[in-house]
């Protein structure tokens, strides 16, 4: 709750997330597109940090008649014609990736017409979507010439018909070019096996599977008794057609993104590191929709919760970060700002042109106490530093610095520019100087 008061008046950045990788059991996907909680920014906004690894935009609620919709994101067609023409988010797709994120479009969802009558429509379909969004050319292509990292099948509807055609047939593209990585991935319902797509998910490929732990008996509110991770372990080991399938635990962003399944970020927190010491074949975390996982401020927790993580299975998560943290510390052990801003560098190249519409578009929903409460000092005066040791859920401020504590560390990360940390109410804020010191250390809660 008090990170809420962080996010919702800043962009947060993560001092350890740099980059998507497909081997780590620490990557944050979340979707993009359908504007639950009607503050949606541009997607550009959302990637300036690091906060998320995989953006998946949603939806084409439409195919094989391609129909795109991504609500306030693009309002236009070219013309002539009912296909959306997405300029701004063309260039957006291009920043996030420039940024070291996988952007992936997402097919399908909870309404709209879609689904193949057969096999020959399914492969066709897939060469439409090459030409389409990847290197492939077409007239009219919604995001120019931005090539998109993959597709995701989030089928609720329309059939199970055709998708193992699709799959083959798009990878068959995907491996002409070599240049870079391209992913299938899939949102299923957590009741194992997945209506819709149980047949595809054993038949076909995928890299990533984001299971929606929400709306069903085996969400994560019913952690641990009927939460079925278990199940989908299972499968990705014994049945999946790429035995090295990352799967990744699908929460709702906020209590409003879903009907059931709403846990907070430190439930979330508890219920991933749990996982996390089965399961190698976990991925990370997916949040149901960005808008809402940034207004509620569950996406800054998750970020923190993820950590570092590890580009491998199996291995123990606190040696790893002990081995990121000591390499951290020698540079802040002096906590002069230029320090802490040389070990962000990959942060503060990110271009920051609309930080007052952020500002003032966030302090809409903004329900944290900022602007109306003095911020008060902590007697001790504590620097928190990365990486070393604290307790519970500990909070505190290092100059431009907010200190989360995760498992008995610091994780410290960048305020946004311009914004110090402030101690406020027992938690930690970021927030305008207001004339205040940019250099206050303190830590609070427990
Ligand atoms: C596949 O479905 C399409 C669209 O309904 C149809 O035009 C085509 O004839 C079908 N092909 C086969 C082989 O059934
Ligand atoms: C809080 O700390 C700042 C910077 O160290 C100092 O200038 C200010 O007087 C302190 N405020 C209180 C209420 O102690």
């Amino acid at each position: 709750m008090l990170l809420a008061g962080i996010s919702a008046t800043l962009i947060a950045f993560s001092t350890y997330a740099t980059a998507f990788n497909i081997n780590s059991n620490a990557n944050y996907a979340s979707y993009y597109g359908q504007n639950s909680a009607k503050n949606q920014k541009s997607l550009g906004e959302y990637c300036q940090d690091a906060i998320e690894d995989v953006i998946v935009l949603a939806f084409m609620q439409g195919f094989p008649n391609i129909l795109l919709n991504f609500a306030n994101a693009c309002e236009t067609t070219f013309e002539g014609s009912t296909l959306l023409n997405c300029p701004n988010m063309a260039k957006d797709i291009q920043y996030c990736q420039s940024q070291g994120k996988a952007v992936i479009l997402s097919m399908g969802g909870a309404s709209g017409a879609y689904g193949f009558t057969n096999d020959s429509e399914a492969v066709s379909f897939a060469d439409t979507m090459w030409n389409t969004f990847f290197k492939g050319s077409s007239d009219q292509r919604p995001f120019g010439d931005a090539v998109l990292d993959g597709v995701d099948l989030d089928i609720e509807g329309g059939g199970g018909i055709g998708y193992p055609a699709f799959i083959n047939q798009l990878r068959s593209h995907y491996t002409s070019d070599p240049s870079k990585s391209y992913y299938i991935t899939s949102a299923p319902q957590c009741p194992f096996p997945d209506a819709y797509l149980g047949p595809t998910l054993d038949s076909a490929w995928f890299d990533m599977v984001y299971v929606q732990f929400y709306n069903n008996y085996c969400g994560l509110n019913a952690y641990p008794s009927s939460f079925n991770f278990g199940d989908w372990d299972n499968w990705a080991k014994t049945k999946s057609v790429n035995k090295d399938v990352k799967i990744f635990i699908g929460a709702p962003g906020s209590p409003a993104a879903a009907s059931s399944g709403y846990v907070d970020g430190a439930t979330l927190k508890t219920i991933y590191n749990d996982i996390r010491s089965k399961y190698s074949s976990l991925g990370g975390i997916m949040t149901w929709d960005i808008s809402q996982s940034r207004t509620s401020g569950i996406a800054t927790e998750i970020r923190a919760a993820l950590g570092a993580g590890e580009a491998g299975k199996g291995v123990d998560i606190e040696n790893k970060n002990s081995e990121v943290s000591s390499a951290e510390s020698t540079t802040s052990t002096t906590s002069s700002s230029s320090n802490l801003e040389d070990a962000n560098e990959p942060t503060s190249s990110a271009p920051y042109n609309d930080i007052n519409e952020l500002v003032q578009v966030t302090s809409d929903t903004s329900e944290s106490t900022i602007d109306s409460s003095e911020p008060t000092n902590d007697t001790s005066g504590d620097c928190p530093v990365d990486g070393a040791s604290c307790a519970g859920s500990q909070q505190g401020c290092n100059g431009q610095q907010f200190a989360l504590c995760a498992n008995g560390k610091w994780y410290l990360s960048l305020c946004a520019p311009g914004t110090i940390c402030t101690l406020n109410n027992g938690g930690v804020v970021c927030d305008w100087p207001n004339g205040r010191s940019t250099n206050t250390c303190g830590v609070t809660g427990g």
